[in-house]
């Protein structure tokens, strides 16, 4: 028994470092680190190029710098040929001006989950990244968006911080950005900060202390997430001037019936409106084409028909697929029959 396992042993060992030498990408990274480079210094490659210890920069996809979930304090030192950076889930807390100094070809900026803080970021720590069109500094502990960034970006993400004042001067002239996360952080007002954003499809501005619609909102957007807000009314007119906006979510908000101007919701293209955890006592008219509908936990007393149609017949139906209702005031035997031929494609109606 001995003499078969030794002999298995024997075959088994060699080969498997056979395959480790084959196949392992980082094989000369680790080879590398075990003749015991001091942290911070950059490595010569031969394929790859320089790359600093404590990240990986595979040879395979030289232009890109993995060092996430290192522990890392401090910036390391960035090649200037990296495209793409990933700083994510660290303990950096500041970035020196001169952090990125020759990192000016990035395109990607990955620092979400990390301890920045303002005061920590350099005022023109990222201003020489002229190609910049990702950045990620969500989870962090920022008060106000860093200033001079790139007006290259198309995705900012700066949810999750304790934001509470962006300027016009932050956005200004980002003529491409697309998407603009900057939920969960202590925003009480917007002031014109969104002008000129023609590009913006996306905003996400949940989870603050906004009391009104944001102001100049871009004509363009898909998608606008205003939940977990203080917002009690809306403008009039709101929701008139997008051709675009398909998805709307102002649940857990303070808005009352008197607070929704007449007909507000009955626009064409909407697709899903999310109006739960609020005080109505009426379902809103909504247009035809809508085909997500969220009401539950208001105060609403009566199923309205003529909320969802205005005439009901053959013709005339309502596009609405789901519609949640439950936690208000009414119940399934306050649903009038003709639901059935208004609300035709709707799968339940859940009160
Ligand atoms: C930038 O590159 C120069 C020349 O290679 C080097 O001396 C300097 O330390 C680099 N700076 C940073 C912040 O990486
Ligand atoms: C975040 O910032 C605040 C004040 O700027 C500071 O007191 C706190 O220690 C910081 N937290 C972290 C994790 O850096
Ligand atoms: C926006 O994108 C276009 C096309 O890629 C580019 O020409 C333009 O310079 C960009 N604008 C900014 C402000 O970066
Ligand atoms: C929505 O508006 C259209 C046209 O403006 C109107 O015909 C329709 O009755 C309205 N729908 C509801 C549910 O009020
Ligand atoms: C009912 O449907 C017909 C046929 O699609 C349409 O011509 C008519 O305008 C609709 N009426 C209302 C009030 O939507």
């Amino acid at each position: 028994m001995h003499v078969v396992c030794g002999f298995l042993l024997a075959w088994a060992l060699p080969l498997s470092f056979a395959i480790d030498d084959g196949n392992d990408p980082f094989h000369w990274l680790s080879a590398l680190r075990s003749r015991g480079y001091a942290e911070g210094s950059l490595l010569a490659d031969t394929t790859g190029g320089e790359c600093p210890e404590v990240c990986d920069c595979p040879p395979t996809f030289p232009i890109a710098m993995y060092c996430d979930g290192r522990g890392l304090t401090a910036m390391p030192t960035v090649p200037s040929r990296m495209k793409y950076l990933y700083l994510q889930h660290n303990r950096i807390s500041a970035m020196p001006d001169s952090a990125l100094d020759n990192a000016t070809n990035l395109v990607w900026l990955m620092m979400h989950h990390n301890e920045l803080s303002t005061d920590k970021i350099g005022k023109r720590a990222f201003a020489r990244l002229q190609g910049l069109e990702r950045l990620y500094l969500q989870h962090n502990n920022l008060t106000s968006a860093p200033t001079n960034l790139p007006r290259t970006l198309r995705d900012l993400r700066l949810n999750n911080n304790h934001i509470n004042t962006i300027t016009p001067a932050a956005l200004g002239g980002m003529d491409n950005l697309t998407i603009l996360y900057l939920s969960n952080n202590d925003l009480t007002e917007m002031g014109t900060s969104l002008t000129g954003l023609n590009s913006l499809t996306l905003l996400d501005v949940s989870g603050n202390r906004l009391n009104k619609v944001p102001e100049g909102l871009p004509e363009h957007i898909h998608q606008l997430y205003l939940e977990s807000n203080a917002i009690s009314t809306l403008p009039e007119g709101f929701l008139g001037k997008f051709t675009q906006l398909q998805y709307i979510r102002m649940g857990h908000n303070q808005l009352t019936d008197k607070g929704i101007p007449r007909g507000t919701f009955n626009v064409t293209g909407l697709v899903e409106l999310d109006l739960s955890f609020n005080q109505l006592e009426r379902i809103p008219p909504v247009s035809h084409t809508l085909e997500h509908l969220y009401l539950q936990a208001n105060h609403i007393k009566e199923f309205t028909l003529s909320s969802f149609c205005s005439v009901v017949d053959v013709m005339n139906f309502s596009k609405l697929r789901t519609v949640r209702l439950e936690g208000n005031e009414i119940s399934a035997a306050d649903v009038p029959s003709e639901s059935a031929l208004c609300l035709r494609l709707a799968s339940s109606i859940d009160v």
